[in-house]
């Protein structure tokens, strides 16, 4: 007899329970908790200059109605894809619906058969499943070993085919940092390709990376306060991605009010204003992290504190939750086996109070558990 799907299901889920991984959508209340976990960097998401330019932009249309290629391409579209073009220094930028698009389109493009495709064995799940979809061999190096990558591109070398490296800037669960400058020096020596995920990049806004060689995928939603996603680069690779990238083209354009937001949150940080912002956050990291006694050269706004089982990372962050601060404990699968984490992001916005807060419940509640 062939399975039975009900049985199948429950069976998944009740696996999923009795390792205490199970997860849930939970609808965020800002009144009523500290926030202590989102990637909102520098609070644009709700920045009055923010909700002016999507009310302007909507008060005739909202969406697009169709793809980029065939009726959904706007204006707004174009002068996004510039202000990024010009953010980040290069020649060109497309938009894609988010991040996570961003990566699948641009590694499933570029992952032909005559390409080996290196990456950080500590990648996003985006990067890992854009190389599922290439059609590429993918060798894994270890996090952030430049000797690891090399020995692999003397390798690929022999092969004859073409490398691509592949990289997160700043490394979602764990704030640490590739060395990019480092990285585009090995690649050019190599002629290998240099793919940077920029996503929680907030303070480094240039990269001494050879153009020829380099693409840079980044997302409005997290220090831009909206949704989607983008790549800058050389304007034949922003072509080639127009014309080969199937999450680019078989999707929707995005939507006026993303658009907008996105325009308005990228103006800001390129202002005045964005340079007090940045500063505030850079305040915030260096204080939290005193008063944790962190140390570590990097400064980026992830501050994991990797507690190790399930249980107990939840038993701590259960324990933030009834002091009104909201962590989601991170566990497996999205990070290994026996390093659950609270990975705490830190904003421009949040106060010292709020800061001392959360390290002394934090410190007390690892002490119980
Ligand atoms: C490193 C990294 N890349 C890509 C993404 C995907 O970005 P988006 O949320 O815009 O899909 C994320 C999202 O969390 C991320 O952390």
């Amino acid at each position: 007899m062939n399975p039975n799907w009900g049985a199948h299901i429950n069976e998944r889920i009740e696996t999923i329970l009795k390792n205490n991984q199970w997860r849930q959508t939970v609808a965020v209340d800002n009144d009523n908790y500290l926030v202590f976990a989102s990637n909102d960097y520098l609070g644009l998401k709700s920045h009055p200059k923010v909700i002016e330019s999507v009310c302007k932009a909507i008060a005739n249309e909202m969406g697009t109605g169709g793809s980029r290629l065939i009726t959904g391409s706007r204006q707004l579209h174009r002068d996004l894809e510039d202000k990024l073009a010009d953010y980040k220094q290069q020649e060109a930028g497309l938009i894609f619906s988010s991040g996570y698009t961003a990566n699948i389109g641009v590694i499933s493009t570029l992952g032909t058969k005559e390409v080996t495709i290196l990456s950080d064995e500590l990648n996003h799940a985006s990067i890992v499943d854009g190389c599922r979809l290439a059609k590429s061999e993918v060798l894994k190096y270890r996090h952030l070993d430049l000797e690891h990558l090399r020995s692999l591109l003397k390798d690929v070398d022999q092969t004859g085919n073409l490398s691509l490296v592949v990289t997160d800037s700043v490394f979602s669960m764990d704030g640490d940092v590739a060395d990019i400058n480092e990285l585009a020096k090995m690649c050019s020596t190599y002629g290998a390709f240099l793919v940077i995920d920029d996503a929680h990049n907030v303070f480094n806004k240039h990269f001494e990376c050879d153009p020829e060689l380099s693409l840079i995928v980044g997302t409005l939603s997290k220090t831009f306060g909206s949704l989607g996603g983008f790549i800058v680069g050389q304007r034949n690779m922003i072509d080639l991605m127009i014309n080969k990238s199937r999450s680019f083209i078989f999707t929707t354009g995005l939507s006026n009010a993303d658009t907008a937001a996105a325009i308005a949150g990228v103006d800001i940080v390129m202002s005045s204003e964005g340079d007090e912002l940045l500063e505030q956050l850079s305040c915030n990291i260096k204080y939290f992290k005193e008063l944790m006694a962190i140390d570590s050269d990097f400064i980026t706004p992830i501050v994991p504190i990797v507690i190790g089982s399930e249980d107990r990372a939840l038993k701590i962050s259960a324990k933030l939750k009834e002091n009104h601060i909201l962590v989601p404990a991170i566990r497996p699968p999205t990070v290994p086996k026996n390093t659950s984490r609270l990975r705490i992001t830190l904003s421009s916005q949040h106060e010292r109070g709020q800061l001392e807060l959360l390290s002394s419940v934090l410190k007390d509640a690892m002490g119980r558990f």
